[in-house]
């Protein structure tokens, strides 16, 4: 991380949260890459942090006043706003939110917002019931929609007592995200296919056959791929999760599609494939839903087999297969070894093993092993998305050495 930032100017909005003290790590972190920072202090944000801590960190004056003559006269509001290559806003309060979302400029910073011609970068901080209040979900989407970035927030144990989404991203995830803007990650300029979730295999128009995968941990190796610069392509299953920021999602439901949209989504340099593929398809799926006949014995279904998604991309012929391909192989006994059997069965480059008897799928954490020619890594449990920010590491780290 260290001069990954020389040269470039962060314009930091410090709104009011008791998270603002986060925000002068940040400011810390982003002095040590190399970046300079300018911050704008809001009237709420000086009842958390001082404008003296913030000046002694940025080694800039602080600006808080959209009224300050000697400011307007040293540097107008307008200039400000565009003399950075990124605006970070952090804490992002609701109420900040909600200005930005209506085109509000009722003080320095929220002028500045609507003035500005330059990536906008989020971190959202407030209670749980907030984040999730209908108003500030409208104002998500719309300032979504007209191209705002947004880092966090996390799930966890608030200040205000309560538990949920809500606590601001931590510095050094921030770090990420404007890395990643920035436009100068590890991976920036790197095609990435990532599968998730589960398949859902028909067996007449109502009914279907479906597994426990969440997708969360394939959703969240997405989005650390992206935090890290990448162009992102994540095939998922029915699953109710959002698109992690900066990826593009092709939602599918059967492994026949899934197969379709991973061919479509070539060529790409590194594929992951994390969804929990159905095996088998019902061989007679029917386009009518089947109907109880009285005194008559069950449907009896017959299966056959789907493609192997995993399999076909790694055997590929070399100009068309991705230069790293990565299975994951959840297996419930005997992990090391069926793991190590279907690398080489599949011929794939890596492969993340997990063991799934406890209450892997579906919950929150992990504990998995990667699998290389160099042997096994044993990492340790960890949440899905500490291990998806590892792997998205290692997955750069390996680029860097092939490229020497
Ligand atoms: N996979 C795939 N297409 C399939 C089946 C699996 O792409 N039709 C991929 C998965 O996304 C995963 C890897 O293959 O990366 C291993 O999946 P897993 O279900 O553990 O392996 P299987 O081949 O189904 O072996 P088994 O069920 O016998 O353990």
């Amino acid at each position: 991380m260290t001069n990954s930032m020389n040269g470039k100017q962060v314009l930091l909005i410090i709104g009011g949260g008791i998270a603002a003290y986060k925000s002068l790590e940040l400011i810390r972190l982003l002095r040590k890459a190399g970046a300079g920072v300018k911050a704008i202090l809001t009237r709420a944000g000086t009842e958390f942090v001082t404008p003296l801590s913030v000046s002694a960190l940025t080694g800039e004056k602080v600006y808080s006043d959209l009224f300050d003559l000697t400011d307007e006269a040293e540097m107008g509001h307008i200039q400000l706003s565009r003399s950075a290559d990124l605006i970070v806003v952090a804490p992002a309060t609701a109420d900040l939110m909600a200005k930005m979302a209506n085109g509000l400029a009722n003080d320095l910073a929220s002028t500045c917002l609507l003035a500005t011609d330059t990536p906008v970068l989020l971190s959202p901080t407030m209670n749980v019931r907030m984040w999730q209040h209908a108003a500030t979900r409208r104002n998500v989407e719309t300032l979504r929609g007209d191209g705002i970035h947004f880092v966090g927030p996390n799930e966890g144990d608030m200040a205000c007592g309560e538990f949920g989404p809500g606590r601001m991203a931590e510095p050094a995830e921030i770090m990420q995200a404007i890395t990643t803007h920035l436009g100068n990650g590890p991976l920036t300029g790197k095609k990435v296919l990532v599968t998730a979730g589960p398949t859902c295999e028909p067996i007449d128009p109502v009914r279907y056959l479906a597994n426990r995968s969440s997708g969360k941990q394939g959703f969240a190796i997405a989005g650390a791929l992206a935090e890290l610069g990448a162009d992102v392509t994540l095939i998922a299953g029915p699953v109710h999760l959002d698109t992690p920021p900066g990826v593009a999602r092709v939602s599918v439901e059967t492994a026949r599609d899934m197969m379709a949209a991973t061919e479509q989504a070539l060529p790409v340099d590194v594929a992951i494939f994390v969804a929990a593929v159905a095996d088998w398809r019902v061989a007679d799926a029917t386009n009518q839903k089947i109907k109880k006949q009285k005194g008559a014995p069950p449907p009896t279904l017959t299966f056959c087999e789907n493609p192997d998604i995993l399999a076909t991309i790694s055997q590929l012929p070399k100009k068309a297969r991705p230069s790293l391909v990565i299975g994951f192989a959840a297996e419930t006994e005997n992990l090391i070894e069926h793991a190590t059997a279907k690398l080489q069965r599949k011929k794939c480059d890596w492969i993340v093993a997990n063991d799934v008897s406890g209450d892997v799928m579906g919950g929150e954490d992990n504990q998995v092993i990667l699998i290389r020619q160099q042997g096994p890594e044993s990492w340790p449990q960890m949440s899905k998305q500490q291990t998806a920010r590892r792997l998205a590491q290692t997955i750069a780290d390996a680029l860097q050495e092939n490229q020497k």
